[in-house]
């Protein structure tokens, strides 16, 4: 008997029969995989090396396993699986390794801006939160997190405060949301581990075009991990996670305040808007 079906063979005592599936499975498509390429022993070597340097830089802040299945396409296979059963809803994407969970909850309209916030031109996102009928959504949560103009998110970069370019947001009854921002910036994924030599290793790209991150939680409601993405950002055609969908890309608008953005919004100088509505599915 051939050590292929042994090994196989061997995990089908498992009780619960999707382990069993996951597992069989997984090692049958490894066998076909070393059979295939017929793997020499230096490179089986070499594999087990890169797999436990990987694992020796992960810890609570750092995720380099996460990082490689996002560069392997394999976090964007398992969303598309798993997500977006209609046309409707608001497509998902990639979570990433730098949301900060129990951020500052915060009043609509509310800056998530800590720091040096007179520097750049405000950014106005707004919009509604609603279902596939097109019934609004009250009391969603919105989380939501962006780089700075460094193109560094907080938590990561040790000169920004926790809270800076996070919070969380509360849908109104009628499903409307408010965030006060600043533009976010295209920014390169961590290239100092493993992932890194190995994009650098292919002369893959490291840059992810700019984006702004969402995590809507609402009772009776399917969860949605997503971003919405700049038009025109350069890296859109080449994102180094694959996370980019048509529908997530968004217009931003320089606007002139008026008596509306001073009475609603606090804003009196001119600002960026992007106007974007989210719908969730029944769970
Ligand atoms: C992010 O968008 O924050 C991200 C996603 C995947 C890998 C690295 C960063
Ligand atoms: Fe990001």
């Amino acid at each position: 008997m051939s050590v292929t079906i042994q090994a196989v063979q061997s995990f089908q005592c498992i009780s619960d029969a999707r382990h069993r599936t996951l597992i069989t499975t997984l090692v049958q498509k490894l066998h076909d995989y070393v059979q295939e390429v017929q793997l020499t022993e230096t490179e089986w070597l070499q594999a087990i090396q890169f797999l436990t340097q990987t694992g020796q830089l992960c810890h609570e802040q750092r995720q380099e396993y996460i990082l490689l299945s996002d560069v392997l396409g394999i976090s964007m296979l398992v969303d598309e699986i798993n997500h977006q059963k209609n046309e409707i809803q608001t497509p998902s994407t990639v979570f990433g390794p730098f949301f900060v969970e129990n951020m500052p909850v915060r009043q609509y309209a509310d800056s998530i801006v800590m720091e040096d916030e007179e520097l750049s031109i405000p950014l106005l996102i707004k919009g509604k939160i609603s279902n596939l009928r097109g019934e609004a959504i009250a009391n969603a949560y919105v989380d939501v997190w962006q780089t700075a103009d460094n193109g560094m998110y907080s938590g990561q970069d040790p000169e920004q405060q926790i809270d800076n370019l996070r919070g969380v947001f509360v849908s109104q009854g009628n499903g409307a949301y408010a965030i006060k921002s600043i533009l976010p910036v295209s920014y390169q994924i961590p290239s100092d581990g493993t992932v890194g030599k190995l994009l650098s290793y292919a002369k893959r790209t490291f840059w992810r075009p700019a984006h702004i991150h969402f995590k809507i939680v609402a009772e009776g409601y399917q969860s949605l991990v997503t971003h919405i993405f700049l038009e025109n950002d350069k890296y859109l055609e080449n994102d180094a996670v694959f996370g980019v969908k048509d529908r997530l890309i968004v217009r931003h608008q320089l606007k002139q305040p008026d008596d509306q953005s001073k009475t609603l919004y606090g804003l009196d100088r001119d600002y960026y808007l992007i106007e974007y509505d989210f719908v969730l599915s029944e769970s």
